[in-house]
């Protein structure tokens, strides 16, 4: 296996120094980080000998704390440290491509995210110079070269070394000799500054520190932190101080802990109806006119658009498919929907004319960032949808509609995709509004369903023991389909990807008119198939689609709304959701697909909040 099979994709990295014992804060930090990769830990403290400690460990966090717990205490007894949490792509991760990493002196310790793609010849530099490069990973390089580089100025070599990388990077870096300084480097990936008193923190997203303050600063590209006890230094390439934003987290800490749910992904799941709610909040003005200011476009420049297109990646590409029923019934613009990671090598036709929409719960997926890079080149406007205040989607973009999800830690996305749904009703709503498509009593009454949807699904929940029941009787199947038409559609892909990604079964979604045109072939005896059958003018459609597959043996499992009995002759299972309009049903459908995917993946015994070879967010391409 080539060393750049192993390059780092997708990890969490914390940095800290202050006056507690960094070891409880960086671990604490990985603890909440650890969403963004599992494969391996790992952590470096400067004890108060000023030597640094290194303690890195394959697998989950629970290994790397098992270490800790039997290493030497005075060892890890320091108020400076960096810690790692790992998502690789190829090959088993072991200890030893575990971060941190070091140089020949144990004197710097690194962690990273991201991929060196000069690191071959970087490699070759270092080993014909002499070095020792013990793992296989792009990152220990950079240990090496900052050894070269440094004559007592760390800042400055990390600058020096950073100036040949070539690919994406966050670094952070310590060194022995500096009891008072944590540096950390950006370009591509995310990377914020925790602001406290008497210490600082840095981390791959402010989640890592809100239990110890809420003050943050994003770190822009290519530049440059310098963190110490009593104050931040951020300057760009040339080391020349740089201003910044500092912004303020809202997010309640107990919203990042599990209070008693054994998986984030079931707490999250309770936390909809208040997601959405926050969402939603404030979003009329006192003569019931919808109040979009987010969007940051004149009336005339909204009523001079020629087209919208939405892109975004796994649950946010779903919910982007949502917007275009959404956009294109209410405000008559035409749709497209893509997925980020197609959009820009096609070669799109965007204009001034075009808004593109770029949906991301972390605002941090590499794809998404691109395409919304690749937009406004074309000069298009951009409008974030993300949960992620200050994060690179937001602030690449034209204007950023804040979904006020809180934090969404589960990797499988739930809370997050309900509130972009929210999200992109509104932004339906309004350009129906200032476009003059709908009357304001339509949309009054549009935006008073979509404000009773939370009431609406905290009552579906309620209701979800008999699915709970389902799921764990049909967890033994290795493939579930799932259907729907128009709305329903999307909300049929999704479901499957909750199965897919949670219970690693083969589970697919489908328009439901298609599948006689194909997909029909894989239903057996008592092959699960989902059906999403809200009350919708295609009801009677669906009704002959799940007779099809139910002659040829699927156990039908039909969501369906409340009085409506068209489809109980051919349900083998019924799970009733309350009236709504058809376009807001997504927001009440979803829920038994959740509920049901994450029981199914618990009875196999499997861990939801962490499924196999996936992360929760991926920053690169
Ligand atoms: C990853 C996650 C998905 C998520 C997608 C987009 O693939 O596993 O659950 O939907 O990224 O993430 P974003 O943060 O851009 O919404």
């Amino acid at each position: 296996m080539s060393a750049s099979a192993y390059a780092l994709r997708m990890c969490g990295i914390v940095g800290y120094v202050g006056e507690r014992s960094a070891l409880d804060v960086v671990v604490e930090g990985l603890k909440r980080l650890e969403y963004r990769g599992y494969d391996s830990a790992g952590v470096a403290i400067r004890d108060d000998a000023g030597e640094l400690t290194v303690i890195r460990k394959a697998g989950k966090l629970a290994n790397l704390q098992a270490a800790l717990a039997e290493a030497s205490e005075a060892d890890l007894t320091g108020t400076l440290g960096i810690g790692h949490t790992r998502w690789a792509t190829h090959g088993a991760p072991t200890d030893r491509n575990a971060h941190p990493h070091t140089d020949c002196q144990g004197a710097v310790a690194v962690v990273h995210n991201g991929t060196l793609e000069n690191f071959e010849v970087l490699r070759d530099g270092l080993e014909h110079r002499g070095h020792t490069l013990l793992s296989e990973t792009d990152t220990e390089a950079v240990a090496h070269l900052i050894e070269e580089q440094y004559d007592g100025d760390l800042a400055a070599a990390v600058r020096t070394v950073c100036a040949g990388l070539e690919g994406s990077y966050v670094l952070v870096v310590t060194h022995r000799d500096h009891p008072d300084l944590v540096i950390g480097a950006r370009r591509n990936l995310p990377l914020v500054v925790g602001l406290g008193e008497g210490e600082n923190f840095l981390a791959s997203d402010v989640t890592a520190f809100i239990a110890h303050t809420r003050t943050a600063r994003a770190i822009d590209q290519d530049q440059f932190v310098e963190l110490r006890r009593e104050g931040v230094r951020v300057t760009d390439a040339q080391g020349t101080e740089v201003d910044g934003e500092v912004f303020h987290v809202d997010w309640d800490t107990a919203a990042a802990e599990k209070a008693g749910y054994e998986y984030f992904m079931l707490k999250e799941i309770d936390e909809q109806p208040e997601a959405l709610r926050e969402t939603a909040l404030g979003r009329v003005d006192v003569h019931g006119r919808l109040m979009l200011d987010e969007l940051a476009m004149s009336d005339e420049d909204v009523q001079g658009l020629s087209q919208v297109i939405v892109v975004g990646c796994g649950s946010a590409y779903h919910s982007g498919l949502v917007a275009k029923y959404a956009i294109e019934r209410w405000a008559r613009l035409p749709v497209q929907v893509e997925m980020a990671s197609e959009f820009r090598y096609r070669d799109p036709v965007l204009d001034r004319h075009t808004l593109v929409v770029a949906i991301s719960q972390s605002g941090e997926t590499a794809d998404t960032l691109e395409a919304v890079r690749h937009a406004r080149r074309q000069r298009a406007s951009v409008l974030a949808i993300t949960n992620t205040v200050g994060s690179s989607i937001a602030r690449e973009s034209d204007a950023t509609f804040y979904t006020r999800g809180g934090p969404e830690v589960a990797v499988a996305s739930t809370k997050a995709v309900m509130t972009q749904l929210v999200a992109v009703y509104l932004v339906g709503l309004y350009l129906a509004q200032v476009r003059g498509y709908r009357d304001g009593d339509e949309i009054r009454s549009h935006f008073a369903d979509l404000a009773h949807t939370p009431d609406l699904v905290a009552a579906v929940l309620g209701r979800m023991d008999p699915v709970r029941k389902l799921a764990r009787e049909i967890a033994s199947c290795e493939r579930v389909l799932f259907l729907g038409r128009h709305v329903g559609y999307p909300m049929a892909m999704e479901g499957a990807l909750k199965l897919k990604e949670l219970a690693y079964v083969s589970a697919e979604g489908f328009p439901a008119g298609e599948i006689k045109h194909g997909p029909i072939a894989l239903i057996e005896k008592g092959t699960p198939v989902v059906v999403i059958a809200p009350r919708h003018a295609l009801t009677p459609k669906l009704v002959t689609n799940v007779q099809e597959v139910r002659a040829r043996g699927a156990r039908t499992i039909v969501i369906a709304t409340d009085g409506d009995d068209s489809m109980v002759p051919h349900a083998d299972e019924l799970i009733r959701i309350p009236d709504t309009k058809s376009l807001l049903s997504p927001l009440l459908t979803l829920v038994p697909m959740q509920i049901l995917a994450a029981e199914f993946a618990m009875a196999r015994g499997l861990d939801v909040d962490q499924p196999r070879n996936l992360a929760k967010s991926v920053t690169v391409e």
